[in-house]
């Protein structure tokens, strides 16, 4: 078009020159045909694409993604207990209680689903809406440049900038943060803040039989045993006990069928390294309990039989000499309570130099004993301990229904707190023991020998 205007304006001038020199009226017609620069198309141009970056952020991807991965952990858990129930049922021993876990399973799949389906809605619009922009943006672009060749150079940059912009907007889609290992020390599902339930309330394989005992999962399992669930049930005067009983699932624990079976620390029944009292706790392929009339933990390793002793300090109160209490009664061999969380193994007990205030130390690996810290509640009015998160959480006895998590010591920041207010539904009077399982965010808790789990809230 430009061309167009010059040509005629030179042959004019050229006409002039040649003309004789007379005077002459020389008169320069200028059409300007050319159509003036969209700068309001640039500007929207410019607008949608800022929008774009800001509707598709990585975020978004990320969502999908932790909804994918939590049903693809789910789904095979389903699977594999309902199988389980399958193999076990024998018409007679199946209890309400054991399909009530697999409609549990059932309903948070559906919930999963739900919320999957809803973002992927709302992912196919956003899509379908940004593929419609970048298409649009492609075109005007497209027009921009013809005026670009005309050396509209003031916006040539303006629009490399628009460029780049399509770029990441188009790389917007792509996932471009990979979900990372939370840093030691990390909470990965925030502030403790509630429990429900009981979710699981069953009396397992020995109705009635042993009133004292623990169980629960290994926070850290052994490779082919993720889904398994431990037992240890004190079958010597509600005080000893000297194996661990494991089931493939918690529908076997619940119908009471155990496939592993027993693992046996020794064949009699207390000895020495055996387990005393009923605060036990199975991690990383190794049982950690109260070793039989000692002051030590003692690491019983499920592969190679061998136990391993590590001696608190001097001063430490056992054989019944420090328990958990309440007004009316104290729980016989509690003095050293193993609890689990997401950073491992830790022991709560209390010495004659703490004149009987509670004690928490961490319990490292190769077994050693490592921080200790000292809080400021008396142990023989707490009721039980678990750990979450580095927090230490104690409870206390309200009534034969209510059990309170009154009392919180953060490890990291030293803070104790004797306020929470947190209540626990208790199925029977007496909490014997009580952990936090963080592979799936429950209290096992073994209650006059039945077996009761309540999901954690967090914040
Ligand atoms: C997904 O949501 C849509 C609309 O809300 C609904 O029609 C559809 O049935 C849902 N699909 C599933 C699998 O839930
Ligand atoms: C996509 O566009 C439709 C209509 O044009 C609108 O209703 C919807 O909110 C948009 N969705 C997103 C995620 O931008
Ligand atoms: C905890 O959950 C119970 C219901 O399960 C509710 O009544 C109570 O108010 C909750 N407590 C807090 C502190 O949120
Ligand atoms: C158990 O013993 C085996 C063989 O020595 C070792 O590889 C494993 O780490 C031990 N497990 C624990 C929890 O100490």
């Amino acid at each position: 078009m430009k061309l167009h205007v010059i040509i005629p304006l030179c042959a004019l001038l050229t006409l002039t020159q040649q003309t004789p020199s007379r005077d002459v009226n020389c008169r320069c017609e200028l059409t300007h045909s050319e159509k003036a620069f969209p700068h309001d198309k640039l500007s929207t141009a410019e607008d949608s694409a800022s929008k774009c970056n800001s509707n598709v952020t990585p975020q978004k991807t990320l969502e999908l993604e932790s909804l994918l991965l939590g049903l693809e952990r789910r789904v095979p858990q389903l699977q594999e207990d309902v199988s389980v129930l399958e193999r076990e049922d024998d018409g007679q021993l199946y209890s309400v209680l054991s399909l009530l876990v697999v409609e549990n399973e059932l309903l948070e799949i559906k919930q999963l689903i739900n919320r999957l389906n809803r973002t992927m809605l709302a992912h196919q619009w956003l899509t379908t809406n940004t593929t419609n922009e970048l298409d649009d943006l492609r075109a005007e672009m497209q027009e921009l440049e013809t005026y670009d060749t005309m050396q509209v150079v003031k916006r040539q940059q303006d629009n490399q900038r628009l460029k780049r912009d399509l770029d990441k907007c188009m790389h917007g889609l792509q996932p471009t943060t990979q979900p990372t290992q939370p840093p030691h020390g990390y909470c990965p599902h925030g502030q403790f803040r509630n429990v429900t339930g009981p979710r699981v309330y069953t009396a397992g394989e020995y109705p009635g039989s042993y009133a004292y005992g623990a169980w629960g999962r290994d926070p850290k399992p052994e490779a082919g045993k993720e889904n398994f669930y431990w037992m240890v049930v004190l079958t010597s005067g509600n005080k000893f006990s000297n194996y661990v009983r494991f089931y493939s699932s918690l529908s076997a624990l619940i119908v009471g069928v155990s496939t592993p079976g027993n693992i046996q620390i020794h064949s009699s029944n207390p000895t020495t390294n055996t387990i005393q009292g009923p605060n036990v706790v199975l991690y990383g392929g190794a049982l950690y309990y109260n070793c039989y009339n000692q002051d030590a933990v003692c690491r019983f390793n499920l592969t190679t039989k061998a136990v391993t002793t590590l001696r608190l300090a001097k001063g430490t109160r056992f054989n019944s000499k420090g328990n958990f209490c309440h007004l009316d009664d104290c729980y016989l061999f509690t003095d050293l309570d193993l609890a689990t969380d997401e950073s491992g193994v830790w022991v709560i007990y209390t010495t004659t130099q703490d004149f009987g205030y509670m004690v928490l130390s961490k319990v490292e690996e190769p077994l050693a004993l490592g921080q200790t810290w000292r809080t400021s509640v008396y142990k023989q009015g707490v009721t039980n301990t678990f750990m979450a998160c580095g927090v230490l959480y104690a409870t206390r006895y309200v009534n034969k229904d209510t059990e309170e998590i009154f009392y919180s010591f953060d490890t990291t920041t030293g803070v104790e707190r004797f306020n929470l207010g947190i209540f626990i539904n208790k199925m029977s009077p007496n909490i014997y023991s009580l952990n936090y399982s963080p592979v799936d965010q429950m209290l096992h808790a073994y209650c006059n020998s039945y077996m009761v789990s309540y999901k954690v809230l967090f914040l």
